[in-house]
């Protein structure tokens, strides 16, 4: 029995490059794909969250959610994603429809609809249409079997301020929520993400599938690839978010520990840390499986295999 996932994302090459791992694998039931404001506004991140299906030739429901976080302004990530946030290669407009339904009543009436425990949450952006739900209507918190998100970092530090990672940073509040609902956690933090990066002989390699969805990811990752090697010269790219859909996949690929993992939402200096409670110095009780380390080999050896189905 395939397992029932909605995905909550920012598109974004690296969601993109998940949805498309998620849609290749028959292990996984993807309800919906929602769209929230991040990398970059929403009118963009729902289109190109279309793309990506129209890409693997789903039809997959895509619906838009929420276009600003809880409390703040807006912070999107064009000088990473490009003014499009799918840069890299030019792809046609989608035909593939969006729902007319938003994306939060998507969420709740779909918790509401399946029984409790069966839905897997899989955030890939800020966390706005997920804290939405849960504020809009509490009994559905009960119902999410787990949450599979990535954001936070703790030895790694932050990518857009010293403390704070961009899915976070962008909505501390949202991220409060979702990390204070007692649903199950998991967490893929920058300290994984970024051990996660592509080769050149990867890249060339899904170049060399000669599939539309190869050269899309190809391109892609070129593109994604310049900024973190320009910040932290590293070779490859993080591919942040398909580290949650491959937990989903092989969780053994992964390690980490059940730990207190809460979110800074006061201080201008560390607003959106999460404060991971790595070497357990607090009695704050564990809310979130904390990754720290993936088996790289084995995650593109999983990529290369799924993306190749389509
Ligand atoms: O910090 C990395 C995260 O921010 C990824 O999800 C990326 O897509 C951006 O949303
Ligand atoms: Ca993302």
């Amino acid at each position: 029995m395939p397992r029932k996932i909605i995905i909550d994302t920012d598109p974004g090459q690296d969601d993109a490059v998940a949805i498309l791992l998620a849609l290749a694998s028959p292990e996984l039931e993807v309800l919906g794909i929602t769209a929230v404001a991040g990398n970059v506004p929403l009118p963009l991140t729902q289109k190109n969250g279309r793309t990506v299906v129209e890409l693997a030739r789903k039809d997959t429901p895509v619906y838009a959610g929420c276009e600003a976080p809880l409390k703040r302004k807006l912070v999107t990530a064009e000088h990473v994603h490009g003014k499009t946030g799918l840069d890299g290669i030019a792809l046609p407009d989608p035909t593939h429809p969006l729902q007319p339904e938003h994306a939060v009543d998507f969420l709740i009436d779909t918790l509401r609809a399946h029984a409790p425990g069966t839905i897997t949450l899989c955030p890939l952006g800020p966390l706005t249409n997920i804290a939405t739900a849960f504020q809009r209507a509490p009994d559905i918190v009960s119902r999410v079997a787990e949450i599979v998100l990535m954001g936070g970092g703790c030895f790694e530090g932050g990518n857009i301020t010293p403390a704070a990672e961009f899915n976070i940073y962008v909505d501390p509040e949202a991220a409060d929520i979702v990390f204070r609902s007692g649903v199950p956690l998991v967490v893929m933090p920058l300290d994984v993400t970024h051990k996660a990066l592509t080769s050149r002989a990867w890249v060339e390699g899904m170049r060399s599938l000669g599939t539309p969805v190869g050269q899309a990811v190809a391109s892609w990752t070129d593109f994604f690839e310049r900024f973190d090697t320009a910040k932290y010269g590293s070779e490859g790219a993080p591919l942040h978010d398909p580290c949650v859909i491959a937990y989903l996949l092989e969780p053994a690929l992964f390690t980490g520990r059940h730990i207190n993992v809460e979110i800074e939402t006061q201080s201008p200096l560390t607003l959106g840390m999460t404060v991971a409670d790595w070497w357990r110095v607090t009695d704050r009780a564990p809310n979130a499986l904390f990754m720290g380390g993936v088996d790289r080999e084995g995650f593109y050896r999983l990529l290369t295999e799924r993306l190749g189905r389509l």
